[in-house]
């Protein structure tokens, strides 16, 4: 369980309340050697010092030619939505409507919830994605499922029992009552249980009496470590139609806000339509936000602001959204997040983009002394991947002249094909090919 990994690397150094900083604290090492014990960081050298570190009996493994980023950090999915990506013709409530509810009926039946949390961790891992925050369904099963797996491949998982007790069809709805008296049970089974984490999990307003969101909030004293996800903004008719259900609130956050739901380790997604207000009440409690961009593309919900958010020094991490997202891939999705940036003359860089996906997602998650890059003391959790493994990729990489443009390139054109291996918790746990020379 001792690893010396020869490599080049790439990652951002400390946290950046800008885009320059980012710059300014990115690390590029071409020949560098990564030293692991005990599923820790040790520390990150350039070979010719850290050759010497490299003790009899460690294994030391050849990854030269590729290059190892942090493990890539998805801040917002849903784990039984796998089942429906690519649903066509509607936005945000009639997808919902239409797909998503039926799909998400049928993960009580222990059998099928464990057969396809297998399948979403194998998507994460194959994908470079060694962190997520994720919703469940409504039913226990489906945490119990997902979180008996992650644990299994000691994946640093945050999750959650969908919670809604209204607007959502007879077999998925609960009593407030219920719901708090089933996620205690699941905080006090599973919250901190290896690298386990629960999140407090209230689909949205809409699906949210006041008695749900009271119950959500008593939760949130009861287990103050825990964490809360919810959608907040995400498409204009789903913000009308919160005015309409909670008329006293000033703004759809204040929905969350007053049933104290905002803070640290609350992340939102989308937050798209947000006036001013808002984007202050965000920063104020320091609650962060997942930018989905292939969702919020791909339910046409509109265009995250990203250049307000550093503005406005509110904390984000990048979501892949599946199944309104349309990949498990954090490099498509920062592909799609550049996208989005263009259509409203912002230039999101790799190196920024790089951030979002790692030491910012960590941030986001309150995990930045855990995991998002190779810093000392922090977890073993980093993917190793070949930026150039189609004939397009080669042709393209060939005319590179820096690593910067070679994670543009990457982010651009690059998927599941280009990860050759996932290591979580300092073991590999996917891998295509990898060559081990005893030290
Ligand atoms: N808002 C409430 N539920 C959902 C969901 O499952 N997906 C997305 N994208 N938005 C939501
Ligand atoms: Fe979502």
């Amino acid at each position: 369980n001792r690893y010396a990994i020869r490599s080049a690397f790439f990652d951002i150094a400390a946290p950046a309340d800008n885009p320059q900083q980012i710059a300014d604290h990115a690390r590029y090492i071409d020949d560098g050697v990564l030293l692991i014990e005990k599923g820790k960081i040790v520390g990150l050298y350039p070979w010719q010092q850290g050759e010497a570190r490299v003790k009899a009996g460690w294994s030391l493994i050849d990854y030269r030619g590729k290059v190892i980023l942090p493990g890539f950090i998805d801040t917002h999915i849903h784990f039984p939505q796998a089942e429906i990506i690519g649903a066509y013709g509607e936005q945000l409530l009639e997808w919902l409507e239409r797909y998503t509810f039926p799909a998400e009926s049928h993960y009580g039946d222990m059998h099928y919830a464990t057969r396809m949390a297998a399948f979403f961790l194998q998507q994460l891992l194959s994908n470079g994605t060694t962190s997520a925050m994720v919703f469940a369904t409504v039913h226990p099963e489906s945490v119990e499922a997902l979180f008996s797996a992650a644990q299994g491949l000691g994946m640093r998982l945050i999750a959650g029992k969908v919670m809604m007790d209204c607007n959502a069809p007879d077999n998925l709805v609960e009593t407030a009552e219920s719901s708090h008296r089933q996620c205690q049970a699941l905080i006090r089974r599973w919250h901190g249980r290896g690298r386990l984490g629960y999140a407090i999990t209230p689909r949205f307003a809409p699906t949210s009496s006041p008695e749900l969101l009271s119950a959500a909030q008593r939760l949130r004293e009861e287990f103050p470590d825990t964490w809360l996800q919810t959608h907040l903004s995400e498409n204009p008719q789903e913000v009308a139609w919160v005015r309409e259900l909670y008329p006293d609130r000033d703004n759809y956050l204040d929905v969350y806000h007053h049933y104290r739901l905002t803070g640290r380790r609350s992340v939102f997604a989308h937050a798209i339509h947000l006036d001013e207000a808002e984007w202050d009440c965000l920063h104020q409690t320091q609650s962060a936000v997942a930018f989905c961009p292939s969702s919020n593309l791909f339910l046409g919900s509109g265009l995250f602001r990203l250049q307000q958010s550093w503005h406005k020094g509110v904390r984000i991490g990048i979501g892949t959204d599946v199944g309104a997202g349309t990949s498990f891939s954090l490099l498509q999705t920062l592909g799609d997040a550049y996208k989005v940036g263009q259509l409203q003359q912002y230039r999101l860089s790799a190196c920024e983009a790089f951030y979002h996906a790692t030491l910012g997602g960590a941030c986001a998650l309150d995990l930045e002394d855990e995991i998002g890059n190779f810093a000392t003391g922090k977890t073993a959790d980093f993917v190793v991947i070949d930026p150039a493994v189609t004939a397009l990729q080669r042709l393209r990489d060939d005319k590179c002249q820096d690593i910067m443009e070679r994670l543009f390139v990457l982010m651009t054109l690059g998927d599941d094909r280009n990860v050759v291996a996932t290591w979580v918790n300092g073991r590999p746990v996917w891998q295509t090919d990898c060559q081990e020379v005893a030290a």
